[in-house]
Formats: structure tokens, C-alpha cells, sequence
């Protein structure tokens, strides 16, 4: 004889090791506000629907509550014999109720159960996700308007390529953010199909209401088909992707703030309260979250591939191999959360070094495009003005100089069409300016931006 509750047929208990080997409930004890949510929606349908009585319903509903407290208050006892957070809960409701609490699973399997638990649970996660998006978002706007004026090189090749404004890079994560919010909001929308009433995988003989179900559980759908209902996991592969793309962000931008913070570039400092120091060596002051959150972007990525893995040639309909769908979702949920949440904090307290990106912006060429466009401005063709900027580089760095430090009678040896305003031409700020094409780096532009990004925030935040 067997102990659970599914032990009729049996006539041995399982394995001890075995058992460890199968249960879930380590980790999906998670899911436990989720399943008794469901379960009270549940019992209200079955009262509902006449399958059984309403006092019945009543103290299934009275008694889910009670646990529900009992689990908050950390007084619940999770046991590993009872294999997953379903059967923990309906063990206690029996427990604590009697045979009423026999009936609720009425009409119900596991499967379509943890499949509820499961759409609710990332319904919510997404959530409180899209929340954190928006402060990170929140955190570069203030970042930008704050440090609208620092002209920075931008980079190709990580070779210094154009000046550009320091807010205009900050606001390209903005709209990275702006995309991963919308992929999650997708991620949302598929995740708001009410699975329950699938059964095992079949439907049920019992009248049941699907749709109220739905509406108590505030689902905008229901799934057609019972099979599908309980081996979709597309909302899960879709989360881990949105996840994995939003990590894939933050991780360039992670690479860019160590890169930033380095000696070499001493662009950015960060806050002493972000940063940790070394056992050894006294001076340093590394850029540990960066790292880390570059480093977790691999979990995410990984549990992705180990989702889509474990899905793939799997047979219709449950099968064992979807509960590891759990650990990695749960994992990029903790992972993903806490990335954005210390990725605000770093963005909020970072210091911008203005002088030293300026410095980088005048010692060099990366105003040589200015140069070539200056000469087209006055009638030469792009190509002639491209040879001719490229003779002027060469030629200042032949003597150890920059464009800027040129006459204006050496820069009439390569061209007749340069005049006294070339100076001018080249300046960080003229060039910055200079490029008030739609989407450009020009102040006009990037205050564009942050006005439009002001006025979103506040459109998504009602
Ligand atoms: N712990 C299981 C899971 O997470 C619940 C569903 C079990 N269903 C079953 N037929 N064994 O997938």
C-alpha cells in the first residue's frame, strides 16, 4: 500500500531516492499562492455548477485560506513525500477539513492545474518585470537630461568613429528597454489563456464552466483544445526569450560600463556603494554588478536553450519532462528582476567623467566625417572631399598633431574651397549639432528624445 494520493493502484511506496528524484516540491512551493487561487475558483465553479454542494464549497474555500495563511506565516510543513505544491495543499485541506476536501479536485488533473498555477504565476511575474523595465527606463532619462552637453566619441569597431552626445547613447538602451517591455507585454497576452478544465488531457464528463473560471481569474480566454491546454509551454519559451533578449541588453551595456570604467577610458565612476574592492590589491574599485549581470545573461540565454530542449520531439500531451520547466523559469524570473533592479541603482548613482570623453573627442580624428562634409558643403563631391580629409589625417598624424591644429594656409594645400570657418566645422559641439537628421545626436534631437520618452513614461504609467 501506498501513502499518496494517488496510491490505489499500487501496492508498494515509492523509492526513497526515486521520490526525491520526482518531486517538485522543493521549488514549485512558489507556485503555492497561485495554486490555491486557482483552487478557490475552482471549488467556486464546481459549487456553481451543481457538481458539488455549496457548503462543500464553503469550507474547501474556508480551508485554502487558512493554509494559505499558515504557508505566509512560515508555519507550513512542505513534505517531500507529498511530491509537489498541488498534492502538499490538497493533503492539508483534507487534513484539515475532512472529506470535503476530497472533492475539490473534482474534474481537475495536475496537469491542467499546474498549468493554471503556471499562466497566473507569469502573468504576475510579468508584471512586476514590466514595472522594472520602466524605473530603469526612468533612471537613463533622468541620466540623459542630466548630463545633456557631454559629448563623448561614439564608437564602430570600438574605434573612436563620431562625437555624439553621452545622452543620445544612454537613450539607445531606452529604446532596447522600450522593445523588451512590449516582447513581455506579448508574453503576457499569451500567457492570459485559462488552461483548467482540460482535465488530464481530455476535458471531463463533469458540467463544468470553463469561462467562469476565467473571469473569476481575470483570463481573457479559454483554450480550445484540451490537449493543447496542458502541453503549451510556448508562453514559457516566449518568456525565456523575452528574458534572454532583455539580458543580452543590460549585458551590453554591462560590457560598456566596465569598459567605461576602466583607466583606460575613465568615462564614468561609478558609486563607491556599487562597487566592491579587491583582498589583494588596495587600489582597485571593480565594477562587480556590471560583471555579474553580464556574466547571469549565460543562465538566462541557457535556460532558454534548456527549455526549448526539453520541449522539442516531446509527444502530446503532459509528460514528466515539462516540470522542468520550472527551476529555469524561476531562476531568469530572480535573475531578470534583480538585474534591472541594481542595473537602476548603478545608472542613477554612475559619475560622468565629462572632461575625459571630451578629451577623447578632441584628441583625435573623429570629427574627420566634419571635415569631408564641410568640403561637400562647398561643391566638392563626397568621394574627392573623402580622399582630401584622409591626406589631412594622415598628414597630422605624420607630425604628431590634430586636425584642429592645422593653418588654414595648410589646409588650402589640399583643397582651395577651405575658408577660416573650417575651424568652426570641426569643433565637438558643431558636430554633435550638425546632425539633426531625425534620430540624430544633435541636442534638438536628443532633447526630442528625452521629451518623448518623458511623455511615454507618463502615458504607460496611467
Ligand atoms: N509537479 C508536476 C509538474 O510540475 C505537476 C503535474 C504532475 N502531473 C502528472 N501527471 N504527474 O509538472
Amino acid at each position: 500500500m501506498s501513502e499518496k494520493l494517488w496510491g490505489g493502484r499500487f501496492e508498494k511506496s515509492t523509492d526513497e531516492m526515486i521520490n526525491d528524484f520526482q518531486a517538485s516540491i522543493n521549488f514549485d512551493r512558489r507556485l503555492y499562492r497561485e495554486d490555491i487561487q486557482g483552487s478557490i475558483a475552482h471549488a467556486k465553479m464546481l459549487a456553481r455548477c451543481e457538481i458539488i454542494s455549496d457548503d462543500d464549497a464553503e469550507k474547501i474555500i474556508a480551508g485554502l485560506k487558512k493554509i494559505l495563511a499558515k504557508i505566509e506565516a512560515g508555519e507550513f510543513e512542505f513534505s517531500v513525500a507529498l511530491e509537489d505544491i498541488h498534492m502538499n495543499i490538497e493533503a492539508a485541506l483534507t487534513a484539515e477539513i475532512g472529506e470535503a476536501g476530497g472533492r475539490l479536485h473534482t474534474a481537475r488533473s495536475r496537469n491542467d492545474q499546474v498549468a493554471l498555477d503556471m499562466h497566473l504565476y507569469v502573468r504576475r511575474q510579468v508584471c512586476e518585470i514590466k514595472r522594472l523595465i520602466l524605473e530603469l527606463q526612468a533612471a537613463l532619462v533622468d541620466a540623459a537630461e542630466k548630463n545633456l552637453g557631454v559629448i563623448m566619441p561614439g564608437y564602430t569597431h570600438l574605434q573612436r568613429a563620431q562625437p555624439i552626445l553621452f545622452s543620445h547613447h544612454l537613450l539607445a538602451y531606452f529604446e532596447m528597454l522600450r522593445r523588451d517591455g512590449e516582447r513581455f507585454a506579448g508574453v503576457y497576452d499569451r500567457a492570459n489563456i485559462m488552461p483548467l478544465g482540460a482535465g488530464a488531457l481530455a476535458g471531463t464528463t463533469f458540467p463544468i464552466d470553463r469561462n467562469f473560471v476565467a473571469d473569476e481569474l481575470d483570463f481573457d480566454a479559454v483554450y480550445q483544445n484540451s490537449l493543447d491546454a496542458v502541453s503549451d509551454r510556448d508562453y514559457i519559451l516566449e518568456f525565456l526569450a523575452a528574458a534572454s533578449i532583455l539580458m543580452v541588453h543590460l549585458s551590453r551595456f554591462s560590457e560598456e560600463i566596465i569598459l567605461w570604467c576602466s583607466r583606460e577610458f575613465s568615462f564614468v565612476e561609478l558609486d563607491d556603494a556599487h562597487c566592491t574592492g579587491s583582498s589583494m590589491m588596495p587600489q582597485k574599485k571593480n565594477p562587480d554588478v556590471p560583471e555579474l549581470v553580464r556574466g547571469k545573461t549565460g543562465r538566462v540565454v541557457g535556460h532558454l536553450m534548456a527549455m526549448l530542449t526539453a520541449v522539442k520531439a516531446l509527444p502530446l500531451a503532459y509528460n514528466k519532462d515539462l516540470q522542468e520547466d520550472k527551476e529555469g523559469l524561476f531562476d531568469a524570473i530572480d535573475t531578470v528582476k534583480f538585474s534591472l533592479a541594481v542595473f537602476a541603482q548603478i545608472v542613477a548613482g554612475m559619475k560622468v567623467r565629462a572632461e575625459n570623453m571630451r578629451r577623447a573627442v578632441e584628441e583625435d580624428f573623429s570629427n574627420a566625417t566634419d571635415l569631408a562634409d564641410y568640403l561637400v558643403r562647398k561643391g566638392v563631391p563626397f568621394r574627392q572631399a573623402h580622399e582630401i580629409s584622409g591626406k589631412l589625417v594622415h598628414e597630422c598624424i605624420s607630425r604628431g598633431i590634430y586636425l584642429k591644429d592645422l593653418a588654414l594656409d595648410e589646409f588650402k594645400n589640399f583643397s582651395d574651397k577651405f575658408d577660416a570657418d573650417i575651424f568652426d566645422a570641426l569643433k565637438p559641439e558643431t558636430c554633435v549639432n550638425a546632425r539633426n537628421s531625425l534620430g540624430g545626436t544633435s541636442t534638438e534631437q536628443v532633447q526630442r528624445q528625452i521629451s518623448d520618452a518623458r511623455d511615454w513614461l507618463r502615458e504607460v504609467a496611467e
